[in-house]
């Protein structure tokens, strides 16, 4: 029977409880689940590099065998021909959403057709959230209880303690 491999692309920056759900539903329906961290927007404006992103990655879902952590750089559907893979997982939080999830969807139906995009919905409990929403609760010092795993919180509460320091750094004239 046809294996079927799924790429979960995102920026993951940083993963939150709401890619974990996601990840926990994906790899019950397929074969294979490849979570792809992208490259193409780490340019200095991220909070973590891909490769901190990745090990963060890895450490929440060492525990499922059908899943794997990568990273990519280019277009989501030349990694997916490169890896075989047959499909594209999404999630879609609300309806504001669809608009962009549908665009990327279709214009990636365009590049490649054989590749099918599926939209998976986390948990209600996660739909507001969102790594930007996190990143901005951890720089004003609020809490993420519920919201990221343990270990994702330390890094965050670490890095932007890092970032802060540095921006004290600065001299004003
Ligand atoms: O977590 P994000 O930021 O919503 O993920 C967006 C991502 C990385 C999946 C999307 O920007 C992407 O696929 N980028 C790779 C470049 C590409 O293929 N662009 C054309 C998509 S229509």
């Amino acid at each position: 029977m046809k294996k079927i491999i799924a790429i979960y692309p995102g920026s993951f920056d940083p993963v939150t409880n709401g890619h974990l759900d996601l990840i926990h539903r994906g790899c019950k329906l397929f074969d294979r689940l490849i979570v792809a961290v992208a490259q193409n927007r780490d340019k200095g404006g991220s909070l973590f590099s891909v490769k901190e992103r990745m090990e963060m990655l890895r450490a929440m879902t060492a525990e499922l065998d059908n899943v794997s952590i990568d990273a990519f750089e280019g277009l989501l559907m030349s990694y997916c021909i490169d890896k075989h893979a047959n499909a594209v997982l999404r999630g879609i939080r609300a309806v504001s959403d669809y608009e962009f999830e549908l665009q990327m969807a279709l214009m990636n139906r365009k590049i490649e057709p054989s590749i099918e995009t599926v939209f998976m919905m986390p948990a209600e409990k996660y739909s507001y959230l969102s790594s930007r929403i996190v990143r901005e609760i951890a720089w004003f010092g609020g809490p993420l209880t519920g919201l990221v795993p343990d270990v994702v919180e330390q890094h965050l509460r670490r890095r932007i303690t890092e970032k802060r320091g540095e921006i004290a750094a600065i001299p004003t004239k």
